[in-house]
């Protein structure tokens, strides 16, 4: 059997999605290890749930570098130091640069709070009250140079109430990431993905394995 595939996480706050696929890792749903945890944020709660699990963690102060590249070369250095395959973005608030993308291709996914391509970048939640759709959700998709532009792999719909806040829409959807981004690590593990032009076709091998 091969070995567990290495997984680094990039977060810049609470890190539930972190949770979630460690979680199901040490469930034993997906054949991987998080092999390391890197913030931009000295008060993530990230950086303490990875040490609760005995997992890496560190942080690295993006104030301390010139450029954006810079800090996706530290990024890339930290995260090749401990033989990462998957770059999973949970939470993380920062653009990445080339540097980082041209490191991983088609190996770097990130969630968002709503039905891509509806409210890409900031306040999704926010975006989707003040536009009153009665629907939405959240996004696994592949990280490409744009902002939450790149090929779908999974997603998830929740209905939007009419007493909703940001909180409540919020809290709605994050039920469903803790759900989908486990699911999408999975099947990337699996390598149950297949990237064809913009789509992602989800060819889910998990039955045939060894
Ligand atoms: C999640 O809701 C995720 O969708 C969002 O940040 C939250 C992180 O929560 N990401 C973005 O808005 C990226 N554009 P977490 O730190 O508890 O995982």
């Amino acid at each position: 059997m091969s070995e567990p595939l290495n997984i680094g996480v990039l977060a810049s706050g609470n890190g539930s999605n972190l949770q979630a696929i460690v979680d199901r890792i040490e469930a034993g749903a997906i054949r991987a290890q998080v092999a390391c945890v890197i913030t931009n944020n000295s008060d993530a709660f990230a950086l303490e749930r990875a040490k609760r699990h005995g997992i890496p963690a560190f942080f690295l102060d993006h104030r301390l570098f010139a450029s954006r590249e810079e800090y996706d070369a530290a990024l890339v250095e930290k995260l090749r130091e401990h033989g990462v395959r998957l770059v999973v973005l949970a939470g993380f608030m920062r653009i990445i640069t080339p540097i980082l993308l041209n490191a991983f291709p088609l190996s770097i996914m990130n969630i968002h709070p709503a039905l891509l391509p509806a409210f890409p970048g900031l306040h999704a939640q926010r975006q989707a009250l003040q536009y009153g759709v009665k629907v939405s959700g959240c996004t696994v998709h592949f990280v490409d140079e744009g902002t939450d532009t790149g090929p779908i792999i999974i997603q998830a719909a929740v209905p939007v109430l009419d007493d909703d806040t940001e909180e409540t829409l919020a809290s709605r959807i994050r039920h469903e990431e803790h759900r989908i981004y486990p699911e999408a690590v999975r099947l990337f593990v699996e390598n149950g993905l297949r990237v064809v032009g913009r789509r992602v076709i989800i060819t889910d091998m998990v039955s045939t394995r060894s």
